[in-house]
């Protein structure tokens, strides 16, 4: 039986993944979460699961070592898959020094603690202890309009504070497998749809302000491209890379769902109005009048695009989810889950918005 630390399980990923890896191991698995619970880590995403024996939350920072060690103290650790971080690019530009906190030293925080908690006297490490770091395809940069993928070899060339700290933190994990042959993966996975995701992210903010008549903030010309992936086949890849992927290989996750942005918000207006009944009083709301054209991202990459060749070939994983059929679940769920909704929007959350878009 296998006992998962889990960090950053309160957040919109993490919360995905507990669900998931319940949903397939059932009671055959222990997930301790260890989540910070910042404005984007919310227990409500895990209230389902939250009194089952197989399952402990700990509320702590990764950046505080003791906190960390003494989850290793205390459980019998062998597999550790590292989620939590500060994950938007908008935040980074605003504030970077607590991307670099973070995503950095926190992410140095618990390798070394995995490492001390792992390695046996003679610098080999416990046999079948494997740690699993969740990184993103933004550490390669930006790809021109017209062509390329990011692979596994693709150098990087991370441009916003997020990318930045995302790829030292990578590059802390490559350091620890070359130095120590600490075990571990990286996965740099490309955009994340689906239940849970916090609504200062494009596809959450989005369907949120149309259902309320409120405008639709597009940045610059509307055309950078993104390749989304539904959040429940990352979750999948994850665990098959930890469960089967070669140690101390890097998998790309993503692949071949690329859309400009423009388009993704003519998607949910239109999938708003084919799935509110014409009673919804919401649905006299949606309208593409609302689509308004505001300043760029400062740095805003053009393209994001992975190609899947490596975790297809090695480990049979790709995703499933069709695009279509993705966008309906999620609208789905939002609609099922209003008060999710209102109560993730309240309080700071205007502020927020205000601070981010009133200028723009
Ligand atoms: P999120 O912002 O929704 O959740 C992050 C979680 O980490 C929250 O629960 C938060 O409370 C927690 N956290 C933040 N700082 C912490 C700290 N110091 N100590 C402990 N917990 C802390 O993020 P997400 O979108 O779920 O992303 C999860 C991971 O996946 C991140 O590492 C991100 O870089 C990566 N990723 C995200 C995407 C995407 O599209 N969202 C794509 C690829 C990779
Ligand atoms: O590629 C993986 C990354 O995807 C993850 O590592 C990040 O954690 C995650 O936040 C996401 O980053 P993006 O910057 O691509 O996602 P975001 O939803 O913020 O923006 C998607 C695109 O939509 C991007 O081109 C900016 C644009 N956008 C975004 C917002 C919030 C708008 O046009 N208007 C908006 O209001």
């Amino acid at each position: 039986m296998h006992t998962y630390l889990v960090t950053g399980g309160a957040g919109f990923i993490g919360s995905n993944y507990i669900h998931y890896m319940f949903r397939k191991y059932g009671d055959d698995i222990r997930i301790i979460n260890v989540d910070k619970l910042t404005y984007a880590g919310n227990l409500e995403n895990l209230k389902d699961i939250e009194n089952r024996s197989n399952y402990r939350f700990v509320r702590a920072d990764i950046c505080d070592k003791d906190a960390i060690a003494a989850i290793f103290a205390e459980e019998d650790v062998d597999r550790v898959v590292h989620f939590a971080a500060e994950s938007h690019v908008d935040r980074s530009i605003e504030t970077p020094e607590v991307f670099v906190q973070t995503n950095v030293l926190g992410t140095a925080v618990m390798l070394n603690s995995a490492k001390a908690a792992w390695e046996l006297p003679d610098g080999s490490f416990k046999p079948d202890h494997k740690f699993l770091h969740v990184s993103t395809d933004e550490v390669y940069g930006s790809l021109e309009e017209d062509g390329g993928y990011f692979y596994e070899t693709t150098p990087y060339a991370p441009h916003s504070p997020y990318s930045a700290s995302k790829a030292s933190s990578d590059m802390l994990v490559k350091a620890y497998m070359d130095t120590y042959k600490f075990p571990a993966n990286i996965t740099n996975c490309s955009n994340n749809y689906g239940p849970y995701q916090f609504p200062e992210k494009l596809i959450p903010l989005i369907i949120n302000n149309a259902l309320q008549g409120k405008n639709l903030p597009v940045y610059g010309d509307g055309r950078n491209v993104r390749d989304w992936l539904y959040v429940e086949d990352h979750a999948k890849a994850i665990d098959m890379v930890q469960e089967t992927g070669r140690l101390f290989e890097t998998y790309n996750v993503g692949g071949h769902n690329e859309k400009q942005n423009i388009e993704i918000i003519h998607i949910i207006l239109d999938t708003l109005r084919e799935m509110l009944p014409e009673s919804d009083p919401r649905r006299a709301n949606v309208s593409d009048d609302l689509i308004t054209y505001v300043t760029d991202r400062k740095g805003h990459d053009r393209r994001y695009a992975i190609a899947p060749d490596k975790i297809k070939s090695e480990i049979g994983w790709e995703p499933e989810t069709m695009f279509a059929e993705g966008i309906r679940k999620t609208i789905k769920w939002f609609f099922e889950n209003e008060e999710w909704m209102k109560n993730v929007t309240s309080g700071d959350y205007e502020k927020y918005y205000d601070s981010m878009y009133s200028n723009r």
